[in-house]
């Protein structure tokens, strides 16, 4: 396959961004996205260019680092799938292919196709934990916990906090990544402790880092590779607003 990509180049955080150019030409439809990327790159080391600066790890969807808008959409035309599982023979021989970093306040760029995307680890920090007891571990099955409320918890715990929802809402909001993560805790009977304190805490984590409001666009669920419904949202509403009715209750 021949493609032609345009991709976003950025110096640094304070330099001026702008696309390039680069013909690729003898892929395989069978490499896969970030191959494709891997064979430009060398192609540039090898002329003594710059590199494209994109991040990756696991390519294989689980870590979240492989962010990037492809032709308009994070992570790519497909749904349910990340970057680096993302394959050339989803585009077609002649095509052109724009590539730019997601675009957030909050995620400001690192270089080229990086951004910062610290501010979700922030959140985290500020309420996404359990704290528990030392000593030994109790036994299983000791703390009885509803299937229905496991299966929900485990489907928020898929959330793999790239960014995607964030970089695909107009608002550039982190809703979607915040209520997964309050809601995995939230259900189960280890987070109780805790859970309102958390939602108070997270909550202010998420607007003090710059990302946008919730106006229920639902291009959040729609961009997110693990296809997280924004049902967790309406959950972290009720949620938000019972931590509210407490804090009335306790002045
Ligand atoms: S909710 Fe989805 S899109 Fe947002 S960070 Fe988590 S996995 Fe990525
Ligand atoms: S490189 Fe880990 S999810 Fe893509």
């Amino acid at each position: 396959m021949n493609v032609t990509l345009h991709v976003w180049r950025q110096a640094g955080p304070e330099a001026k961004g702008g696309f390039a150019t680069f013909p690729v030409e003898g892929i395989s439809e069978h490499a896969s996205f970030l191959e494709m990327l891997d064979m430009v790159n060398q192609q540039l080391i090898v002329k003594g260019e710059e590199p494209i600066a994109f991040e990756h790890d696991c390519r294989e969807g689980i870590c979240g680092t492989c962010s990037m808008v492809i032709n308009g959409k994070p992570h790519g035309p497909h749904k349910g799938i990340t970057t680096c599982q993302l394959h050339m023979r989803s585009f077609r021989d002649g095509d052109e292919i724009w590539i730019e970093p997601f675009r957030a306040t909050a995620f400001p760029v690192i270089k080229d196709l990086m951004v910062d995307r610290s501010a979700l680890d922030r959140i985290i920090q500020a309420g996404g934990y359990v704290s528990v007891s030392t000593g030994n571990a109790p036994d299983a099955n000791a703390v009885p916990i509803r299937k229905e409320d496991t299966d929900r918890s485990l489907d928020a715990a898929a959330c793999i906090g790239c960014g995607a929802c964030v970089a695909a809402c107009p608002n550039a909001s982190a809703m979607l990544f915040t209520a997964a993560k309050i809601a995995h805790l939230g259900l189960l009977p280890q987070g109780q402790p805790e859970r309102y304190e958390r939602v108070r805490k997270m909550i202010a984590a998420h607007d003090e880092a710059g990302f946008g409001n919730c106006t229920n666009h639902g291009a959040c669920q729609n961009a997110c590779p693990k296809e997280i419904s924004v049902d967790f949202i309406a959950r972290l509403n009720r949620d938000m607003l019972r931590a509210a009715l407490r804090d009335d209750e306790s002045d």
